[in-house]
């Protein structure tokens, strides 16, 4: 009988780019390593395959699920692609990440799933395969994703993104500091994308100037990243919050975070992921993270997060 088998896969965060790269154009991202879904299999003394999603306080028989469950979806496309049995085990899900935030939950279960029963079953799958089936799984939850969650994710490392291209991964110049600020209001993407796409319909030439202007600045991001040149960097995360509002995509209590990080010292501030909710990051100095961190709770954060970017925490 098999061994129990533990894996686990990051959250995320999108730095620039959002909606517009539904749209065709780029967008980076990085892993959050420090936030982390796990997932653990073992044996078990029923037939067939148990998974218990700890958060969702839900347990799944998954020859029994809909084929619209993700997560027993997510394991059919494992066993489907090894030409596997379902194996007589359970398998435990538990993630660090808010739902419904824009940290890449629903793509992190479906990574940490994926890995932990192909290891079980022998088999340790590569990145653009686990990307490829998760994609498959974010359908579920999105309709027509762009595929930067599951590809930054299954990679595990900065990506820069265009939809149907190969993703490139680049180097961070320097390490960098990241507060992310949950508003502790959640959204859901499948409506905020839908809204976007209605308005774009009915207003194509100006959204259309928004997506060139955030791809612009989506690919002079990825060049200060690799310059370490966090100055830079900061700049852009502020002009994009600002598309991101003109798109129609921030809510009042968002855009307070934002300007709350940056009147205490931030270099730069935003929403990240879908918006209506969600959460924002806020580029930091170590000498103001202190600051920061206090500012975004007196403006509403219900949880912050500091992660370092390319680098060991401190
Ligand atoms: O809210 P999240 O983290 O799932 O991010 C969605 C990112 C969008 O660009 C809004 C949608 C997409 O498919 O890329």
């Amino acid at each position: 009988m098999p061994e129990a088998v533990e894996r686990s896969a990051p959250g995320k965060i999108i730095l620039c780019g959002e909606h517009s790269v539904v749209y065709g154009r780029p967008a980076i991202a990085v892993p959050v390593s420090d936030l982390r879904t796990h997932a653990r299999i073992e044996p078990d003394a029923q037939p067939g395959l148990r998974i218990v999603a700890r958060d969702l306080r839900q347990t799944i028989i998954v020859r029994d699920a809909p084929p619209l469950d993700a997560l027993a979806q997510a394991a059919r496309l494992v066993l489907e692609r090894l030409g596997a049995a379902e194996p007589d085990a359970v398998l435990t899900v538990q993630s660090d990440l808010p739902i419904a935030a824009g940290m890449g939950s629903g793509a992190a279960v479906t990574v940490a799933l994926a890995r932990a029963l192909s290891a079980y079953l022998g088999a340790e799958l590569p990145a653009d395969e686990l990307s490829a089936l998760t994609y498959e799984v974010e359908k579920i939850h999105h309709g027509t994703p762009s595929g930067i969650d599951n590809t930054v994710i299954a990679w595990e490392a900065p990506i820069y993104f265009v939809k149907e291209q190969p993703p490139e991964t680049f180097t961070i110049g320097e390490p960098f500091d990241m507060l992310i600020a949950n508003s502790g209001i959640a959204s859901s993407t499948l409506a905020v994308v839908s809204n976007v796409r209605q308005q774009w319909l009915a207003h194509p030439e100006f959204y259309n100037i928004l997506f060139d202007c955030v791809g612009a600045i989506a690919t002079a991001a990825r060049a200060a990243i690799e310059q370490g040149a966090r100055q830079a960097l900061g700049t852009l995360l502020n002009e994009n919050h600002e598309l991101l509002v003109r798109m129609g995509v921030s809510i009042p209590q968002l855009n307070a975070l934002v300007q709350s990080a940056c009147q205490a010292g931030a270099l730069g501030a935003k929403l990240t992921g879908s918006g209506q909710g969600g959460n924002v990051i806020a580029l930091v100095k170590p000498d103001r993270r202190a600051a920061v961190t206090a500012a975004l709770q007196d403006a509403g954060a219900v949880k912050i997060w500091h992660t370092r970017i390319g680098g060991p925490r401190d």
